[in-house]
């Protein structure tokens, strides 16, 4: 779901979430491309419970995502601008 009368957008975009490619736009973060997508899913908690946006602005970690580059590093998907190719795995668990 997205905005689409008086909008002006960056350049288009993919990403791949868990290997599906998402189309989105320069300036939105990884949060906005996965949401505008449907993805609720952002990781899934010690318990096994998924767990997603809530609050948009960095604060509560709830939207941590693994970058799928071979590093596996942690980052908020709020905060993370959505460049050309990234990759993000969302199916384990943080520790
Ligand atoms: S949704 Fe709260 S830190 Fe990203």
């Amino acid at each position: 779901m997205r905005i689409t009368d008086q909008v002006a957008r960056g350049a288009a975009l993919t990403i791949f979430v868990d290997g599906e490619p998402i189309g989105g736009f320069a300036g939105e973060t990884v949060a906005a491309v996965m949401t505008a997508a449907g993805r609720r899913r952002f990781r899934i908690d010690a318990h096994g419970c998924a767990r997603g946006l809530y609050c948009n602005m960095g604060t509560c970690c709830e939207c941590m995502v693994r970058l799928d580059d071979g590093r596996g590093i942690a980052v908020r998907a709020c905060l993370l601008p959505a460049e050309e190719g990234l990759r993000i795995a969302t199916g384990q668990p943080l520790s």
